[in-house]
């Protein structure tokens, strides 16, 4: 047996690995490798270190030469952050109904952004110029919260993904009414390996303002960065950042992490694993009668209606979760370390369980 599963201070097992989510995966060993390379001696603090420093050039390489990255520690505060620095105090924020921002952070926007989210249901977690606008009015009515940005996600809550020019239309629908273009790319990488696109080609290169790049669920421990694309949208991120409790002191820990994703390919190798271990289980549930795929699959995750009961029992041999339990709708989430054999093994069990109804 391998000595380190028997390790007294190891308190999981290593090579169990499900379904709920990709945040339930640990760092890719090349990311804890470049933790202990940027280890030792003194650095400066608050990001005026040299693996910051070297993070800029790496993100300028991807999104252009106006590009700023500010690292944070999660998803959630680069939301917030990224969204305060294009709004006023009397901003509004429209997104979908889905967004995690509106569903997914506890209210940070609002309670600690104070900003308002305006909503709009969507069948596929996409928003588009038409759904745009039936939160896009009264600029001028000073009764209600003003629209100045649009947050979109990419890929979506649901695990779908906009097309370059649906980000496009988008981005200039939201410009010629005044407001800016937010993109929560905590998943981007996976939309970049579906599309098979540089990133740069649904973001900077379509008009899209600033943006929440993620790390964590791409195979850093921890980690995201705020990415501002216009220069010309923002005011004072570091004292926004400072201000919103997303300013590491030892930001080189961070810096490195992403610099490790995204200075080669690992970014890419992690997003078409999960993306490729998506497809292979959708195609495996496709073949189980009696089992539906909501969505259609174009990232790392699978939704899929079955009966509620069956969900339960296979809850019990994989961990996953319910999106909307009384309709009996599941998310299953792959990860850059899903392997074949795990898809495999989950999709026998599903069938199995289908079979004792
Ligand atoms: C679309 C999206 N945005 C942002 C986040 C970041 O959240 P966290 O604050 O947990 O890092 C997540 C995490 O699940 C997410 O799915």
């Amino acid at each position: 047996m391998n000595p380190s599963r028997t390790d007294a201070r190891r308190h999981h097992d290593p090579e169990v690995r499900g379904f709920a989510s990709d945040n339930y995966a640990g760092a890719h060993p090349e990311v804890l490798a470049a933790l202990a390379l940027a280890n030792g001696g003194h650095q400066v603090a608050y990001g005026e270190d040299a693996y910051t420093d070297n993070l800029q050039r790496i993100i300028r390489s991807h999104f252009g030469a106006t590009a700023e990255a500010y690292p944070v520690f999660n998803g959630t505060g680069a939301n917030v952050v990224a969204l305060q620095a294009v709004t006023d105090r009397w901003g509004a924020v429209i997104c979908a109904e889905s967004a995690h921002i509106n569903v997914d952070e506890c209210g940070a926007p609002e309670r600690m952004g104070g900003l308002k989210l305006l909503t709009v249901p969507t069948p596929d977690g996409k928003l588009t110029p038409e759904l745009i606008d039936r939160q896009a009015y009264g600029f001028e009515d000073e009764h209600r919260a003003m629209p100045q940005v649009v947050s979109i996600t990419q890929s979506t809550e649901l695990g779908t993904v906009y097309t370059p020019d649906e980000v496009r239309a988008i981005c200039e629908h939201a410009h010629a009414r005044g407001m800016y273009v937010h993109l929560d790319g905590s998943r981007l990488a996976n939309a970049a390996a579906f599309l098979d696109v540089p990133m740069r080609t649904f973001t900077n290169a379509v008009g899209v303002d600033i943006l929440s790049l993620g790390g964590t669920k791409n195979g850093a421990m921890f980690g995201e960065a705020v990415v501002v694309l216009n220069p010309d949208a923002v005011r004072r991120m570091k004292h926004l950042r400072k201000m919103s409790m997303q300013l590491a002191s030892k930001m080189r820990f961070v810096s490195v992490q992403l610099e490790a994703l995204l200075a080669r390919d690992l970014w890419l190798r992690n997003a078409r694993h999960a993306n490729e271990m998506a497809q292979r289980l959708a195609e495996g549930v496709r073949a189980v009668g009696g089992v539906e795929i909501l969505h259609p699959v174009q990232s790392n995750a699978v939704f899929a209606r079955l009966p509620q009961e069956v969900s339960r029992r296979l809850q019990r041999r994989f961990r996953f979760y319910f999106w909307d339990e009384a309709a009996g709708d599941v998310r299953w989430m792959c990860s850059f370390d899903t392997t074949e054999d795990d898809v495999d093994a989950f999709v026998a069990a599903l069938k199995e369980e289908m079979a004792r109804q």
